[in-house]
């Protein structure tokens, strides 16, 4: 008997059987031979009486049975406990001995069987079986007992003695009283309750009762189903009218002439979003090549030295001219400034646009004398953009001006229009703009030989005043001469 057996049995005991100790009980153990230990120390006590049972007389056997499995020399409802150890694996049929353990125990007796569940085989004579926790529960089954505990030791527990190696499996169950029970061929109590059946019956319950589910759910698909063909039979029933009636024949008489018609007139759909479609370095890349394509142009005469307002040429973008157009007419200025004269045309097209709102006048400066147009609204001053007498005049003009918008066109060199940034930013009114032409030399997208230019002009202007920001929305046509060149006076 290894230790870890002990163990349990003794816990059986102290659990069970700690308030009993002043009953009298009749306690069985069987299979009690003595093989390197018992319980008898066990169950030591005052009232109780332990009788050792086993199939041979030997080393604390007190009574020896004479048949396995119909104990004859022990009275039917006569035991309080009956306990075993290591006994069970070794018996063939020991669903008869649970027979005959619920015969021989009081109702309301207990049993307590360990038997391993693992470990090598060992014949005394013979090692049948190894028993897990399901397996005690079916034997308590078997008996009609009610189950009070039922486990399989888990884990190793660390005794010393090799104990682990059975891992021992634990059952105590008690005869319950008035219970009814069949009678097996012995005459011998006998419950022909199975779980496996019991469970086996659970499960066919579940099933048909998912079948009956799904069954009503494939009737209420069906009545689905059969709702909607109605619906398209009364569809369909309606098509077939409006096919017979005259109204279709006379509409199908006119298709060909209304195909026909269709051919004639150009096509409103599927026009592609060639924007949606592009990312937005491929149209970058587009307007770009578009951009250089437009301005050299120049080189043969062409685009913006082929450019006139009223017959005099201005060298400015006409995409430009328009968006001059809509700040003009929206911001109405008083004065507009522009440095960079040349022929005029660019002075003469903002005096024309000031005409059509009945607003503004023009002051345009350069260093160059020229036959120029005339205009009432354009007056111009002759000198260099910076320099102070010109300034001055500049200022002059500006004083009380409610709106002022300047253009910058002169000398494209970086210093020369940061220096005009510095002195004409102040003349700009809020929500009026400061204009930067030709921002797209040196390489913006064009002359990439140019050198510092307008735009570089910009970056440290705006990177020292915060009183400017760039509209892109005035780049809204793709093509400007300005790009980043439209500064909005906040
Ligand atoms: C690009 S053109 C102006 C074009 C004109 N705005 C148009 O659109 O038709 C540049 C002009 O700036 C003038 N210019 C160069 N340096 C200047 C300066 N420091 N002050 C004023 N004008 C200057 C040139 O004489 C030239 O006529």
């Amino acid at each position: 008997m290894h230790s870890s057996s002990i163990d349990k049995m003794k816990a059986f005991k102290e659990k069970y059987l700690a308030g009993k100790r002043n009953s009298k009980l009749e306690i069985i153990d069987l299979g009690s031979t003595d093989i390197g230990g018992t319980y008898r120390g066990i169950f030591k006590e005052k009232n109780w009486r332990y009788r050792g049972v086993d199939l041979a007389p030997g080393k604390n056997v007190d009574l020896v049975l004479s048949d396995p499995y119909d104990w004859r020399e022990i009275a039917s409802d006569s035991v309080d406990v009956l306990v075993t150890g290591q006994t069970f694996e070794h018996i063939e049929f020991f669903w008869k001995t649970m027979s005959e353990i619920g015969r021989v125990l009081k109702p309301g007796g207990l049993c307590c069987i360990i038997a391993p569940s693992a470990g090598p085989e060992h014949r005394y004579p013979v090692d049948c079986w190894r028993f897990y926790k399901d397996g005690m529960v079916a034997l308590a089954n078997y008996a009609n007992f009610d189950v009070l505990e039922a486990y399989t030791q888990p884990t190793p527990l660390g005794y010393g003695d090799g104990s682990d190696v059975w891992a021992d499996s634990v059952l105590v169950a008690k005869k319950t009283a008035g219970k009814a029970r069949g009678r097996n061929e012995s005459g011998n109590p006998l419950n022909s309750k199975c779980r496996y059946v019991d469970e086996l019956r659970r499960s066919i319950d579940t099933q048909q009762s998912t079948i009956g589910q799904l069954n009503s759910e494939i009737e209420a698909k069906k009545s689905e189903i059969e709702a909607k063909n109605a619906i398209l039979n009364k569809q369909n029933a309606e098509l077939a009218s409006i096919r017979n009636s005259r109204a279709w024949r006379l509409v199908k008489r006119l298709s060909p002439i209304r195909l026909f018609a269709r051919k004639l007139l150009p096509a409103k759909q599927n026009i592609p979003d060639a924007q949606a479609e592009l990312t937005p370095i491929e149209r970058q890349r587009i307007v770009d090549e578009f951009h250089k394509l437009y301005y050299y142009a120049y080189q043969s005469g062409g685009t913006w030295r082929d450019t006139y307002w009223m017959g005099v040429p201005a060298m400015k973008c006409p995409l430009d001219l328009w968006v001059y157009q809509e700040i003009i007419s929206k911001e109405r200025p008083d004065l507009i400034i522009e440095s960079g004269t040349f022929n005029g045309g660019s002075a003469l097209f903002l005096a024309s646009v000031c005409d059509l709102v009945g607003n503004g006048e023009v002051l345009t400066i350069d260093i160059l004398r020229r036959e120029r147009p005339k205009h009432k609204r354009v007056t111009y001053l002759l000198g260099s953009s910076t320099s102070g007498e010109i300034v001055r005049k500049v200022e002059k003009a500006a004083k009380g001006k409610k709106s002022v918008l300047v253009i910058l066109d002169s000398d494209h060199s970086k210093a020369h229009v940061l220096s005009e940034l510095r002195i004409y930013s102040r003349f700009v009114t809020k929500g009026s703009y400061l204009i930067v032409e030709d921002t797209s030399v040196n390489g913006n997208p064009v002359l990439p030989e140019h050198g510092p230019g307008p735009n570089e002009a910009v970056k440290e202007f705006l990177a020292e005043n915060d009183a400017f920001e760039v509209d892109k929305g005035k780049e809204k046509f793709f093509l400007t001469f300005n790009p980043n060149g439209y500064l909005l006076r906040k």
